[in-house]
């Protein structure tokens, strides 16, 4: 499991947990850490990361040579960033030069959308496709059947391509996307929140505090 946001308490307090595979973050994200730098914050995430935990940045830019550089930048401040690259045009373009040059960095294709997307971006080289679950659901897409048909794809062609699925604003979009085949998923730190909450468990262990009550030793 990945976290998807950019803010540090979050990210301290999940940590805690022991499940998190590392953080996602995007331009949005980013902003909402209002007054402080991408390079800044990354800075500060790193450092509460392990060595094995991933930290994900989203390369920007309008044009093929912007893109290309915003993503050298980004890779060059540590081993444990792993590239986001926008799967249109100009984005397929990098992530080809990004992997031709340096098949060792690790790609995730973002803003994905559709299969035609994802298998584009598994031809490209890319380790990750992120289908988008719930901009898809607004457009009144089906999440469900476009990661389902993604994963059944990379089966038959053998990619080693993985689907992690983000976008998410309710938990059951969460298990319907691993139930679809995503091998991965990143959640905002709120939605790992009430997954863990479920009243008939916080009634069912009140009980068990209340009847232990004094037969502790
Ligand atoms: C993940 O890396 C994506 O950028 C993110 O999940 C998008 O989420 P949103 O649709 O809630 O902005």
């Amino acid at each position: 499991m990945f976290l998807d946001t950019a803010n540090i308490t979050e990210i301290e307090a999940m940590l805690a947990f022991g499940w998190i595979t590392g953080v996602t973050t995007n331009p949005t994200l980013l902003a909402k850490e209002k007054g402080r730098s991408r390079a800044d914050i990354s800075r500060e995430i790193l450092s509460i990361l392990s060595e094995e935990q991933r930290l994900f940045i989203q390369a920007t830019g309008e044009t093929q040579t912007e893109l290309y550089e915003d993503a050298q930048i980004i890779l060059s401040k540590d081993a444990r960033i792993a590239i986001k690259i926008p799967a249109d045009e100009i984005g397929f373009r990098v992530m080809t030069q990004l992997k031709q040059e340096r098949p060792d960095v690790e790609i995730l294709a973002t803003a994905i959308f559709s299969v035609e997307q994802s298998y584009l971006a598994a031809l490209a080289g890319c380790d990750w496709v992120a289908p988008y679950v719930n901009r898809m659901a607004n457009q009144g897409l089906q999440p469900a059947h476009v990661i389902a048909d993604t994963a059944q794809l990379f089966k038959q062609l053998g990619v080693p391509t993985k689907i992690l699925g983000a976008s998410f604003k309710n938990t059951a979009q969460i298990t319907e996307t691993l139930l679809a085949g995503a091998t991965d998923v990143t959640i905002p730190a709120d939605l790992v929140t009430v997954m863990m909450q479920n009243k008939l468990a916080a009634d069912s262990i009140h009980a068990f505090n209340l009847d232990a009550k004094g037969g502790r030793r």
